[in-house]
């Protein structure tokens, strides 16, 4: 697939087959999130799959209670709180793998390494037929010991982009972009 048609096509996908997704495949998938760009050529992620769905619903779950008591000041707060409290909201919305992009190693620019390397992971995935979401909803309380330890992660660890994988149920309608502010200099 062409990397524009990748770019235009890719979508993030909530609703997802029950169908696992090899390992092999998810292999080829963190093989194009290494080939990212990353500052100094640090290369700092690590990458952490999780495909247990007990664990997930343990990281879900946690996530969630984690939210409601931290998310005062969140400008969103108001229209994320009634899916938090919804115990039937699962943030990984029952997708058979999770790949968390963590930074293993300090630096000034760890959070743009291992986004760039999540976004390749992204449209590798759509080159490859599968589905992929962010889940900006899983970050800070995997950043907390107790998200930690749900999923083993060591302690030194920062997790930054947790993404997850499955093959879609359906096509989904893009999302309109807003046109971009541009100002030309020179
Ligand atoms: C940093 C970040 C955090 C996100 N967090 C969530 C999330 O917690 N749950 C979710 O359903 N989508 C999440 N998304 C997906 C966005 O909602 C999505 O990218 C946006 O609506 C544009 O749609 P598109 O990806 O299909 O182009 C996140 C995306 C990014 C980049």
């Amino acid at each position: 697939m062409d990397v524009t048609q990748a770019i235009s096509g890719r979508r993030s996908v909530r609703e997802y087959t029950e169908e696992p997704v090899d390992a092999s495949v998810i292999g080829n998938l963190i093989d194009a999130a290494i080939h990212a760009p990353s500052a100094v050529n640090a290369q700092p992620w690590a990458f952490t799959v999780v495909r247990d769905q007990k664990a997930l619903r343990r990281v879900s779950d946690g996530a969630k209670a984690h939210m409601l008591a931290t998310m005062g000041g969140n400008p969103h707060a108001d229209h994320f709180r009634s899916h938090l409290r919804d115990l039937n909201f699962h943030i990984f919305y029952h997708a058979p793998a999770l790949v968390l992009i963590s930074g293993a190693a300090q630096g000034p620019w760890i959070v743009e390494d291992c986004a760039l390397a999540g976004e390749n992971l992204m449209l590798a995935a759509y080159a490859a037929g599968l589905g992929s979401c962010w889940i900006g909803f899983a970050q800070a309380y995997l950043n907390t010991a107790d998200g930690k330890a749900d999923l083993g992660l060591p302690a030194e660890w920062d997790p930054v982009a947790p993404i997850i994988i499955g093959h879609p149920k359906s096509a989904v309608t893009p999302v309109p972009r807003k046109s971009p502010e541009i100002r030309w200099v020179g």
